[in-house]
């Protein structure tokens, strides 16, 4: 009876579960960071050598190294932080339970370091967000339940991955996203459910991918800014160009191989 539970909680959590690899090592680290002023009204954690090389990293506690200036800051706690910053750090996963211990985080940013798989917890207990920032990592796959329950969030920048697939449900449930970046990658496909629930969106950027089919019909959105310049060659077979509206559509795609199809 046991067993048959234990095999039903995994398989329920397995749902939103991708399996990239075995590393499976547990590891349990403390995480150093700087506490800085973000912004008007927060703090930040700028992490200092961060590594986390298994997905099975957790944070047991937080050492707060502070700057010689910031006396004032000195009696912030981890509520107080809004902003999570990490640059150049030693990671392939990020590490769990950040979300634990800072329960008000509004920013999220990791760039420049060796990140490659987003999973589906990495974001839990963080429903404040309202932007992540992962630019130029080696990001190559993200769980489609991600950002699921990041209802508040309002931007997405992805630029400067590896990421050849975005999942078809990754920006579901997300009604105030405003902005979603991912120029610089290797996406070739972008299907008609993709932007489906994001009513809100203002920009939307993928420059220098390898796009070659959209099939999202842009029709009555209220979209100010679209680039999709210097794709392989994309296909617009699947929409017709009289629904886009937003300005100057043609001018971005023109450089791809065979230019718009026209309906
Ligand atoms: C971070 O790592 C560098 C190089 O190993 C070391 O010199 C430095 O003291 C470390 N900083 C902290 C705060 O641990
Ligand atoms: C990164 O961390 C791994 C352990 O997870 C270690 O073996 C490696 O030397 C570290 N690399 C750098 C550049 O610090
Ligand atoms: C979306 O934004 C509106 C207006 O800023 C706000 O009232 C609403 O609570 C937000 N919804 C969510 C789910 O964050
Ligand atoms: C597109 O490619 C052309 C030619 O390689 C280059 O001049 C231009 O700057 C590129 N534009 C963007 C937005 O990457
Ligand atoms: C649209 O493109 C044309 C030609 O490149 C340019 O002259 C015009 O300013 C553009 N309009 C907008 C709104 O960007």
């Amino acid at each position: 009876m046991w067993l048959v539970l234990l095999i039903l909680i995994t398989l329920g959590i397995n749902f939103c579960h991708l399996s990239y690899s075995n590393d499976n090592e547990y590891a349990v680290i403390k995480l150093q960071c700087y506490f800085e002023s973000f912004g008007n009204d927060g703090f930040g954690c700028r992490t200092v050598n961060l590594t986390s090389n298994s997905r099975r990293t957790f944070i047991k506690s937080i050492l707060r190294l502070s700057t010689t200036n910031s006396k004032s800051k000195s009696k912030a706690t981890n509520n107080d932080v809004n902003t999570f910053y990490s640059y150049n750090g030693n990671i392939t996963f990020i590490p769990k339970q950040i979300g634990e211990h800072f329960p008000n985080l509004n920013n999220f940013i990791i760039t420049k370091t060796g990140l490659k798989y987003i999973e589906w917890r990495d974001f839990k207990h963080m429903g404040h967000l309202e932007m992540i920032k992962l630019n130029e990592n080696k990001i190559e796959a993200i769980s489609q339940c991600a950002f699921h329950y990041l209802e508040n969030l309002k931007s997405i920048n992805l630029d400067g991955n590896r990421i050849q697939i975005l999942p078809l449900k990754l920006l579901t449930n997300l009604p105030n996203l405003t902005e979603f970046s991912a120029n610089d990658n290797d996406i070739t496909h972008l299907m008609t459910e993709m932007f489906k629930e994001n009513q809100n969106l203002k920009t939307l950027l993928m420059n220098r991918n390898k796009i070659e089919v959209i099939e999202i019909d842009f029709h009555g959105w209220n979209i100010d800014r679209v680039e999709f310049k210097n794709n392989t060659c994309i296909n617009m077979k699947y929409i017709c160009c009289a629904h886009v509206i937003f300005k100057n559509f043609t001018e971005h795609i023109k450089k791809n191989c065979g230019g718009p199809d026209f309906c």
